[in-house]
C-alpha cells in the first residue's frame, strides 16, 4: 500500500534515449499544500520526467515515487494521481460528457462525476458539445476534468497553460491554488515559460539539460533578485581591482567590456572610481526580473544562445555574474522535507 502522504519523490532519476541523456540524476521532492512549478526550456527533460513519474517510461536509473510507491504499485492509481500530459487526444465525435463517462467507467467512478468535474473546470455549459470542436483552451480544461475524475490527491500537469487566454490562466491559478492549499493536495505543473506560471506556483524546480539548476521556494528566488550596476570604465581591470581593494564584493567583468557590481550604489562606485583616477563613461542600474534569472539559470540548453547573452555554459557554474550568491541555489538530492532546507548550497552535480 502507498503511504497516503501526497508526496512526490524523484531521486537520482536518469533516462537515456540512445545517445540522448534526456534526464540526468534529477532529484526533488514535492509536498502537498502548495503548487510546484517544474520549469525548463524546450527539450530539458520535463515531459520525460513526468512520464517516468506516471509509469509511462522506464527510468534508466533512479526512482520516481508518489506516496512512497512507483506508479505501477499504486493499486488504483487514478484515485491517487490525476495527470494531463502533452498531446493527449480526445475522440473528436464524442461529447465532453461522454468522453468523461468513458473514463469514469474505466476507473470505477459513477457517471455523475462527469458532470461534477465539468462544473469544476467551467465547462458545464459545453457538456453536450463534441470535443472535436473545442478550442485549445477548452481542450485543456477537458483534459484537466479527466484528470480530476478520480478526485486524486496528486495532480501532475504538463504545460497546462498552453492555449489558455489570460482569463483562463487566472482561472487555472485560482483553481490549482485552492486545490493545493485548501484541500492539502499536491500539484506539480511543468512549463517552459516561468512568467506563464509565476502567478500559479509556490515552489519551483528548474532544470536544464536534464539537470537541476534551482530547487526551492519561488519567494526565495524572488528575494534573491537584486539590482546590479553596470559600469562602463576606461579600464575595466583597474576598476575591478579598485573596487575589490575598497572591500566591494560581487564585482565581475562582463563579456562586453563593462563591470557588473552587485550590492553597491552608483555613488559608492563613482567615488571609488574617481579616487582611483579611472574614467567612467556610463553607469546603468539594472534590476533582474525572474524571467531573466530563469534564462540565466537555463542558458546553454542549445549552443549559440540568444544574441547579447553569454555563451554556452555546459555545466552549472553558480549564479550569473553580478547576481545572487550561491546560498540561494539548492543542491540535491533531499531525502525528505526536513533535509530539504539543509541543501541550500552549491551546484548540483
Ligand atoms: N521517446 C523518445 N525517444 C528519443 N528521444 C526522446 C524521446 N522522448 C524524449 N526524447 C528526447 O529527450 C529530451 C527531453 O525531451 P522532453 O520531451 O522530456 O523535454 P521537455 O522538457 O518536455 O521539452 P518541451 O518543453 O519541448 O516539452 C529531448 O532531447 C528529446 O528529443
Ligand atoms: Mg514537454
Amino acid at each position: 500500500m502507498h503511504d497516503g502522504s501526497g508526496r512526490i519523490v524523484v531521486q537520482n532519476l536518469s533516462k537515456q534515449f540512445g545517445a540522448v541523456n534526456a534526464v540526468q540524476n534529477l532529484s526533488f521532492t514535492v509536498e502537498p499544500g502548495s503548487v510546484t512549478g517544474f520549469l525548463g526550456p524546450n527539450g530539458a527533460g520535463k515531459t520525460t520526467t513526468l512520464r517516468m513519474l506516471l509509469g509511462l517510461v522506464t527510468p534508466t536509473s533512479g526512482m520516481a515515487t508518489i506516496n512512497g510507491r512507483p506508479h505501477s504499485q499504486l493499486g488504483n492509481p487514478a484515485r491517487v494521481v490525476g495527470s494531463v500530459l502533452e498531446n493527449e487526444g480526445f475522440h473528436p465525435g464524442r461529447t465532453a460528457r461522454n468522453h468523461l463517462r468513458v473514463y469514469a467507467a474505466a476507473i470505477g467512478v459513477p457517471d455523475r462525476r462527469a458532470d461534477e468535474v465539468l462544473g469544476l473546470v467551467g465547462l458545464g455549459s459545453a457538456a453536450d458539445r463534441k470535443a472535436g470542436g473545442f478550442s485549445l483552451g477548452m481542450r485543456q480544461r477537458l483534459a484537466l476534468a479527466t484528470a480530476l475524475l478520480g478526485d486524486p490527491q496528486v495532480l501532475v500537469l504538463d504545460e497546462p497553460t498552453n492555449g489558455l487566454d489570460p482569463e483562463g490562466i487566472l482561472w487555472l491559478r485560482n483553481f490549482l491554488r485552492s486545490y493545493a492549499r485548501e484541500q492539502r493536495r499536491t500539484v506539480l505543473v511543468s512549463s517552459h515559460l516561468l512568467n506563464e506560471v509565476e502567478q500559479l506556483i509556490d515552489q519551483v524546480v528548474i532544470i536544464s539539460q536534464g539537470v537541476t539548476r534551482y530547487y526551492g521556494p519561488l519567494e526565495q528566488l524572488r528575494k534573491s533578485q537584486q539590482s546590479r550596476v553596470l559600469v562602463q570604465p576606461a579600464d575595466p581591470s583597474a576598476l575591478v581591482k579598485a573596487l575589490q581593494d575598497n572591500g566591494i564584493t560581487g564585482v565581475s567583468p562582463t563579456p562586453d567590456g563593462r563591470v557588473a557590481v552587485a550590492g553597491s550604489s552608483v555613488q559608492q562606485i563613482g567615488d571609488i572610481a574617481a579616487k582611483a583616477g579611472i574614467a567612467v563613461y556610463g553607469m546603468q542600474e539594472e534590476h533582474a526580473d525572474l524571467e531573466r534569472m530563469f534564462f540565466q539559470l537555463t542558458q546553454g540548453q542549445y549552443t549559440g544562445g540568444a544574441p547579447g547573452y553569454p555563451p554556452h555554459q555546459a555545466q552549472y557554474q553558480g549564479p550569473p555574474p553580478g547576481y545572487p550568491p550561491q546560498q540561494h541555489y539548492q543542491q540535491g538530492p533531499p531525502s525528505g522535507p526536513q533535509q530539504q532546507q539543509q541543501y541550500w548550497g552549491g551546484p548540483q552535480q
